[in-house]
């Protein structure tokens, strides 16, 4: 079993949102591995982090991640940094994966000071425009389709992620 469609892209790029219209539209489930991750901790994502460090957390995002390839057949969406994992992203070779881009003001728009989210707790511009700087590559490296966000509803989001299927 494998995702008919992995969703990848920042924190706030509306993932989860483009990926539960995206399962409607395509009569299939959804399944996101933060969620996943949340469920088996039974901790917030922000709470692993200030327990346990980010390092430790991307270990069991790489399991989390790995464990959804093989047991969901829907829409799959990924956590922000999941693609960092060289595994992780060895693995989705093969899939679609859809890229969900933003530029880095439209990001500091959605997101704002979002405490939830650890990595953008300071200064979020300037965090915002090294993420993506650092990461940028990792997603357009293992996507097979890349649709930009900025500007667009959900809907409109969904429906061009459905043309570049
Ligand atoms: C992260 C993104 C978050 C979550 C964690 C780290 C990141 O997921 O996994 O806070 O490194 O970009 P979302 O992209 O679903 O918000």
């Amino acid at each position: 079993m494998s995702p008919r469609v992995v969703l990848v892209g920042p924190m706030g790029v509306g993932k989860s949102t483009v990926g539960q219209l995206l399962a409607e539209r395509l009569g299939v489930g959804y399944r996101d591995t933060d969620d996943d991750i949340v469920a088996a901790q039974d901790r917030t994502i922000a709470e692993i982090f200030v327990d346990e460090g980010e390092s430790a957390f991307r270990a069991i995002e790489k399991a989390a991640v790995l464990r959804a390839l093989t047991e969901h057949d829907g829409v799959l969406a990924l956590g922000g940094g999941a693609i960092l994992d060289d595994d992780t992203r060895a693995s989705l070779a093969g899939l679609p994966v859809v890229y969900l881009s933003m530029d880095v003001e439209e990001a500091v728009k959605r997101t704002g000071l979002n405490t939830a989210r650890p990595l953008l707790a300071v200064n979020p511009r300037k965090q915002w425009r090294e993420l993506m700087e650092a990461r940028r590559h990792l997603y357009e490296q293992i996507a097979t389709a890349v649709v930009a966000t900025d500007g667009r509803t959900p809907e409109e989001v969904t429906e061009a992620a459905l043309d570049a299927l």
